[in-house]
């Protein structure tokens, strides 16, 4: 599975290429408005050549017409760059549209396996089913990416990826690779929590104690 940085701050997706984990990004409206009034282009401009891999970035517009012309746009700005569709039959026939010309559509809030079948059929190169925000309505949100990723599996003519997003610990982090998503997106918090583990720090702190008992501060280099 691989792993995607969710956010739009610069230089959490620097750490993360750094640390070499990182190959995409995935952007909305709310984390771009957290980055303080930008000019959105120049924001995903730098992000598209920061990150090696695709980087999402949503349209704003809500009618078909508006979303295919938005997205034309957008996919001029950067060779790598992913256009992010919002699930709905308007977002579905804009997929198409965009699909049919080559752009690379991210078909987004999606909460259904259904919707994600019509992403698919659509020509979406990913499909981004949000766990978070059904486990904060009582559902099981990995639920509904293994049962995507299952039954994509079932069709291998369906090219589309699946994005677990929404994700808001390692926990989920851990079931959306044992579903078999290909990828996750997770909050740069998530991406620090995954590397600790409370053993980690103790075993090292004990090792480091025990060299200096006889060693002192000799380095072994
Ligand atoms: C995914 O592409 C979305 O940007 C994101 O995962 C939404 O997460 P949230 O529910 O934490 O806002």
């Amino acid at each position: 599975m691989r792993l995607f940085l969710d956010t739009a701050n610069v230089e959490h997706i620097k750490h993360g290429v750094r640390l070499g984990v990182v190959s995409g990004v995935t952007t909305n409206p709310s984390l771009v408005s957290q980055e303080g009034k930008v000019n959105y282009k120049k924001l995903v401009q730098k992000i598209c050549s920061v990150v090696p891999g695709p980087v999402s970035t949503e349209v704003i517009s809500q009618d078909v017409a508006g979303m295919v012309a938005e997205a034309r746009q957008i996919a001029k700005w950067a060779n790598n760059v992913v256009v992010k569709i919002p699930a709905g039959l308007e977002g579905v026939e804009a997929t198409h549209i965009l699909a049919s010309e080559g752009i690379q559509v991210n078909f987004t809030l999606c909460f259904s396996v259904n919707q994600a079948l019509l992403a698919a059929l659509a020509g979406a190169a990913y499909v981004s089913p949000f766990v978070g925000r059904l486990d904060d309505i009582g559902e099981d949100g990995m639920t509904l990416v293994k049962d995507i990723v299952q039954v994509f599996r079932q069709y291998p003519e369906i090219k589309t990826e699946v994005i677990a997003a929404s994700i808001r610990h390692p926990q989920h982090c851990l079931i959306a690779a044992l579903a078999g998503s290909h990828i996750a997106t997770i909050p740069y918090k998530v991406l620090l929590q995954m590397a600790k583990h409370p053993m980690t720090d103790a075993g090292n702190a004990r090792f480091l104690e025990d060299w200096r008992k006889v060693m002192g501060d000799v380095k072994n280099i």
